[in-house]
Formats: structure tokens, sequence, C-alpha cells
């Protein structure tokens, strides 16, 4: 009856060894032996007991013999199976991903899996950490057993994490996690720092760590995302400690021609929000930066034989440059041009491509946005130099990979930021690794506030020197 019990499992053997079979085969045997001696020899239940007894302490040893008693087998198992939550009722009883005990192992015991269960804490979260070296159990299989799994866990999500060859870590929610960006986290005025000269912190990673980005030895800045996905209210966090610091000039292209920076005119060393109407102006203003990017970096004014601006770091003397093109592809898109505008839309590009090429060393920068992220309007050899790189919600997968390049399995993409995470974004560090965050969110009112207080600190310190 016991041999006969383990026969659906037969079916989940396509991950077992062969020796399932021949241990199948053996306690059938062992099974009718025993029961034969039971009825058929009067007084076979002594010598049968003692039989048993040596058996089962010499399995202790050799667990391959608990293949003779199958009950006894079934019997020892059972403290496992009944108990709840004991890793090897979830794995087997659960999840079926174990549902016999092996006779070999590699594990030093009679399974050959470890296991540890976490039953659901107060977040509502189940961990199973799984190791088997079987060959049969793949990733898929794990997989698939963990979504079997789902009803029998009473979870609804479930995520298997792959910590090394045969080596899983098994998630069960009760109900979908909720994403700790999907929260807008909203701040004033009084939540902003002074700039170091270095590191601004602009808003929240995944884990719930502050988002930094270091502006020391980055040269290129590119955000791409859609119409409202919060580029202009992310960039104005990047940018407003610099503003309102003097170790940093900052220039600001505004293509889009509206108000939207508007409140940061004043404490910018150059605004221009006309760029869609003037071209001519905007390339001659780009050109002249170049310009100066490359005298920097000639004559190296914050050090006589230093080259590395960043080596001394930025200062009221020798400031960081920063030049911001919201909408960039109003500069660089040379769709429906006359041959003039191209002439110019050129030199745009290469008047970019020259601080993103150079500016590195020579404490300048480039942050370019734009709602259209493809070839056309961040030219990829320019894109390919700019090495910290912020993609917001894309609806297309050539977007996001016009900001991030290509992306690499697992890691998080930005075609599934959900539409109301305004601010969400994926960003790829100097590292090339990436993460999810979430912009903090300040009110244009408040940036303005900010920039005022900030100019008067100024004043007075001049007035009190
Ligand atoms: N981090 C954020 N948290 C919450 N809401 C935000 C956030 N960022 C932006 N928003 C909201 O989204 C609106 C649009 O943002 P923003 O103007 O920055 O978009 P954009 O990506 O620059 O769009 P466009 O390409 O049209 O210029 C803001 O007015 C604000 O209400
Ligand atoms: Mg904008």
């Amino acid at each position: 009856m016991f041999t006969l019990l383990f026969l659906p499992l037969a079916k989940v053997t396509t991950w077992d060894d062969e020796a399932w079979y021949a241990r199948f085969v053996v306690s059938a045997l062992a099974t009718t032996a025993w029961v034969g001696l039971l009825v058929f020899v009067p007084g076979a239940i002594i010598a049968c007991a003692v039989v048993w007894v040596v058996l089962l302490l010499c399995s202790l040893h050799v667990p391959s013999l608990r293949n003779l008693l199958p009950f006894w087998r079934w019997l020892l198992a059972l403290r496992h199976r009944i108990k709840g939550d004991s890793p090897e009722f979830i794995v087997e009883r659960v999840l079926g991903l174990r549902p016999i005990e092996d006779a070999t192992t590699d594990f030093k015991g009679v399974r050959d899996y470890v296991a540890a269960y976490s039953g659901y804490d107060e977040t509502g979260e189940a961990q199973l950490e799984f190791a088997c070296g079987l060959s049969g159990v793949t990733d898929e299989f794990v997989e698939k057993k963990a979504k079997d799994g789902l009803g029998a866990m009473g979870a609804e999500v479930f995520k298997v994490d792959h910590l090394g060859p045969g080596h899983w870590l098994l998630h069960f929610w009760k109900e979908e996690p909720k994403n700790p960006l999907d929260d807008a986290i909203e701040i004033t005025a009084s939540d902003l720092d002074d700039w170091d000269g270095k590191t601004v912190t602009y808003g929240l990673t995944e884990a719930g760590e502050p988002a930094r980005l270091s502006y020391a030895q980055t040269s290129g800045i590119v955000v791409g995302g859609v119409p409202g996905a919060g580029k202009s209210a992310g960039a104005m966090l990047l940018t407003l400690p610099l503003l309102a610091s003097p170790k940093a000039s900052v220039a600001i292209f505004d293509g889009k021609g509206g108000m939207d920076w508007s409140w940061a005119e004043r404490s910018a060393s150059l605004f221009n929000n006309d760029c869609d109407l003037d071209l001519p102006a905007a390339t001659d203003q780009l050109e002249t930066l170049a310009q100066r990017c490359v005298d920097d970096l000639k004559s190296h004014p914050w050090s006589d034989s230093d080259p590395d601006f960043w080596h001394a770091g930025a200062s009221a003397l020798h400031p960081f440059h920063l030049v911001v093109i919201d909408e960039c592809q109003t500069l660089f898109d040379i769709t429906g041009r006359s041959k003039e505008e191209k002439a110019l839309v050129e030199r745009c590009k290469r008047a970019v491509a020259t601080i993103v090429r150079k500016g590195r060393s020579a404490g300048w920068c480039v942050m370019l946005l734009t709602q259209k992220p493809t070839a056309d309007s961040i030219p990829t050899n320019i894109r390919d130099n700019c090495v910290v790189r912020f993609a917001l919600r894309v609806t297309t997968r050539e977007a996001a990979e016009a900001v991030l390049g290509s992306i690499p399995d697992g890691d998080p993409r930005p075609t599934e930021i959900p539409a109301p995470r305004r601010g969400g974004a994926v960003v790829q560090g100097e590292d090339g690794h990436t993460q999810s965050v979430r912009f903090a969110y300040l009110p244009v009112t408040e940036a303005a506030k900010a920039l005022e207080s900030s100019t008067l600190d100024t004043v007075v310190a001049g007035l009190e020197a």
C-alpha cells in the first residue's frame, strides 16, 4: 500500500535520477516480502520486528536501507509532513519541489536538498531558501513549482531569486507588495542642503536610500522620458543646489520656450528660453561655452600644476560649470530644417560634443533633457560619452535604449515605470549599474523661494565680510 502511495510520484521523476525506479522496485518487493512473511509464516512477527529494528538502526548510517522499510520510511518522514511550517512541508507538500526522500544524499541527511523557511511576517512576505543539486531541478522547474504553489501558499505574487548554481530564494507575498517608489516624495525649500561642491541628493532609491548624483568627474548627463514624466521637475532638484551655490555656474537653455525654468532665470549665468525661435543666438552661446571649456582645459586656472579640476574641487573662485539643455531636440533635430539651419544644428552638436568629450577634467558638464529620446534628438556619439543617464517613463524599448543603451536582462526597465509614478526613473551611473529611483518633488514656488533666500544669504555674507 505504501509503495503504491509513491506511484503517482513517478510523474515527477523527470527531474529526479533514474535511481528512483530502482528504489521504487526495491520498496515494492520489500513490502510484498514483509506482508508475505507476516501473513503466511506464523510467529514471524517477532523475527520481523527484530530485523526491522536492526535495519532501522543501520539506516541511520546507510539511509538507502530505508528503502527496505517503506512503512517506516513513511512514518519517519511524517513528522516533517504534518508540521505545516517546516521547510520540508513547504518544499515537499506545498510546492512539490522534492516529494520523496532520497536515499543517497549530498547533504548528509536523508534529503538531497537543504531548505530554510520563514513564514509570513507582518509585511505579508514568506521566504523559502532552497538548494538542490539534482540535475533536473532547473530554474524553470523551480519557477514553475513556485507559480503552481501560489494557491497552496495562499499567496498572490511570487518571485524567485537565483542565488547561485542550484540555489534559490523564493519569495511569496499574500498581496502584491507595495513599491516604496509609488508614494510621491514631497519636499520643501527647507529640506534642501547647501551644495558640497560634488553631490546632490535628488530622491530615493527602491531600497529607501537617498538617491545621489555626483558631478565630480562627470561631463555628460542624459535625461529622457515621455512628456509629463517629470524630467524638468527632476532636473530642478539636480540643478537647484548648484544655482544656489557660489561654487557652480549654471547655463540654462530651455528648448520648450515656456516658463518651466523661469524660477532659475535670475540665478543662472546664462538663460535662454528662445532657442526654438532664435537658433543662431543659441548656437553662438553654445560655441562660446565650448570655447571657454577648451580654454579652461588648456590653462587650468585652478592650479599651476594639476590639470584635473576635481582634485582641488569646485570653489567660488573656480566654479564648476553646468550647461542644461531642456528639450534638446529643438536644438539637435534636423527634421524639417532648412539648409542654413541644418548647418547651425551641426555647430550646436559639435559644441555640446566638445564639452561632453573634454569637459570632465576641466569641471564642465552638459545635462541634456528630451521627451523624444532617439538618435535624432541625442546624437549617439554624445550619448555614449554621457556616463550618467536617467530614463524616466518611456513607452518603447527603442526609447529606453536611446537613453540607456542596451539593458541587461534582470535590470529595471523604464518601460515598466507606471504612469502615475511621476519622477520615477531608471538611472545608470558611471559604473554602468542601473537602479530604480524616484525624484523628490519640489513645487516651483518653493524653488524660487530657496533661490531668493540663498541670494539674500550671499548678500548678507558679503555685507558682513
Ligand atoms: N517627482 C515627482 N513627484 C510627483 N509629481 C511630479 C514629479 N515630477 C513631476 N511631477 C508632476 O508632473 C508634472 C510634469 O512634470 P515635468 O514638467 O517635470 O514633466 P516633463 O517630463 O518635463 O514634461 P515635458 O516633456 O512636457 O516638459 C509636474 O507639473 C508635476 O505635477
Ligand atoms: Mg519639461
